[in-house]
């Protein structure tokens, strides 16, 4: 197997990717022997996977008390000290590090890799030093910010680019955020400082989607937009990927569009939930039922739609343990193969789904929004509501509402928008697109649309593990580059 490093792990979409490319024999191509993350949570979720990989590839199949851990029959902790996954969890533990890389650290993350590698040459480095510092959110807010320019995060790709002058992998792979494109220093533009620093060392830069073969790249080529490639979401992403000069590489070919995937190929096979409600953790169903009643009868006092019946409806749980529903799927469409990725080897209970509470008008917000969405899936403006309905905070009154985009319905006949890593503070933006559910997303439905299988599994409290699902690469973007990593070093055909 090809080892992988992966640095700045996050939850490990990235490395999930590598980790699921099989040869024609069926062996895995890839071994991720080092992930180094400095987050706790991050590095729990992401050290479960690392021991969920070795527990799922035992002989006799996964361990009975890992069985029960997945079916929720008992906790963690009662899992995790029980002797027969405790091989795994070492294994599991020397692979994923809790640790901050700067450079003031680098004699110890070098000592680490140096021990992951054991001497081995043909290896690949993945992974994307953060963002924040350059993603235009982060420039935006900090335009008059005098330390912005000298904010360490701009310059963390430095310990990336000293790693691959230290230990010299045949490719890596870098992922950013398109921020990075424009960003500028005092010394002019970052991106154009990252190009040459990462060519200096021996290295040639590749797109993903843009052949080498047009000639030079424009930094623009360099960005891969999700929804292209069987992505239900628009993310668009810089990924570069190196390759070693004197390991004299093909260059890798570029993806291969595919017909879009939809929010509905994403999320609609997942257990239905009702929303909580803010202040009252243990609303009844019929409490919550008088709020829809409540968001129906403001519903039909709009003229311009035909309307149904308030639906009865089923009684719907605010958390949900029973399993998706699982579709029969043609893997051979862009729709099935997602299906298929997203259920392969699903454990007997949908883990992470489970409803946020909101206040009363947001829900009835949430309700009427997603009935309001139009035939051709356009989510409604906050403004077009009646003015009861406006949020009362702010200037709605304005020419510019800045906050009117803030309520989105992610609708069902098309991708989503991005999924960011704030997304837990950010519920008006991720409403649920079935009315009768009043909500915005769980865990689970981001993760699904950020394409993460449904058994992997997100620990830490709910913000961190919206903060993981957000900030990760698709797990089936970061597979179907790896396919062709693989392809290079000669290791699939
Ligand atoms: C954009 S996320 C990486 C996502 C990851 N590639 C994936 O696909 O899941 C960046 C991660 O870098 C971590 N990080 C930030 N600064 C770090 C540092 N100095 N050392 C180690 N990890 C760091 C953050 O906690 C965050 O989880």
């Amino acid at each position: 197997m090809i080892p992988v490093v992966d640095i700045f792990a996050g939850p490990g979409g990235l490395n999930e990717g590598f980790s699921s490319v099989r040869d024609y024999s069926g062996n895995r191509v890839f071994n991720t022997v080092l992930s180094i993350e400095m987050e706790t949570a991050a590095v729990k979720t992401l050290t479960l996977r690392a021991a969920h990989r070795i527990l799922s590839g035992c002989a006799n199949g996964q361990p009975e008390v890992y069985k029960k851990f997945l079916a929720k029959e008992i906790t963690y902790q009662e899992m995790r000290v029980a002797p027969e996954v405790a091989e795994a969890f070492a294994h599991a533990e020397d692979e994923v590090r809790q640790f901050e890389l700067s450079e003031e650290s680098r004699p110890d993350s070098d000592r680490m890799i140096r021990h992951a590698l054991q001497g081995q040459s043909d290896w690949v480095l993945i992974g994307g030093p953060p963002c924040q510092a350059y993603s235009l959110a982060g420039r935006s807010r900090r335009k008059h910010d005098e330390t912005f320019k000298d904010d360490h995060k701009h310059f963390l790709y430095k310990e990336y680019l000293h790693i691959i002058e230290e230990f010299r992998p045949s490719i890596f792979v870098m992922e950013n955020v398109k921020g990075m494109l424009s960003s500028k220093n005092g010394d002019g533009k970052i991106f154009e400082l990252i190009e040459a620093d990462l060519r200096a060392p021996g290295y040639d830069l590749h797109s993903m989607v843009v052949s080498s073969d047009t000639g030079a790249l424009i930094p623009s080529a360099f960005i891969i937009k999700s929804e292209q490639f069987g992505i239900p979401q628009k993310r668009h992403r810089v990924i570069i990927v190196g390759l070693r000069r004197d390991a004299q590489l093909p260059a890798p070919k570029v993806l291969q569009p595919t017909a879009p995937v939809t929010v509905r190929d994403s999320i609609s096979s997942l257990p239905r939930l009702r929303s909580g409600i803010s202040r009252k953790p243990k609303a009844t169903w019929d409490e919550w039922t008088a709020v829809r009643q409540q968001a129906h009868v403001c519903l039909r006092r709009l003229p311009r739609k035909e309307l149904a019946e308030f639906p009865s409806g089923s009684h719907l749980q605010t958390v949900s343990v029973s399993r998706p529903s699982i579709e029969s799927v043609d893997p051979t469409t862009a729709a099935g193969e997602l299906q298929a990725w997203l259920q392969a080897d699903a454990p007997p209970v949908t883990w992470n789904h489970e409803a946020r509470g909101h206040m009363v008008e947001d829900l009835v917000r949430y309700y009427l929004l997603a009935a309001l969405v139009t035939e051709d899936g356009v989510s409604p403006k906050v403004r077009s509501l009646p003015a009861a309905h406006w949020p009362k905070h702010g200037n709605i009154n304005n020419v510019v509402v800045p906050f009117e985009d803030r309520f989105r319905v992610q609708v069902w006949n098309k991708p989503s928008s991005t999924v960011v890593s704030h997304i837990a503070k950010d519920g008006h933006y991720y409403i649920h697109p079935d009315p009768e559910q009043m909500r915005s997303l769980t865990v689970r439905e981001a993760a699904r649309l950020q394409t993460f299988p449904d058994n992997y599994i997100f620990l830490g409290n709910r913000t961190q593990q919206f903060t993981q699902v957000g900030n990760a690469v698709p797990p089936l973007l970061a597979a179907k580059i790896a396919e062709r990593v693989a392809v290079i070093l000669g290791a699939y055909a």
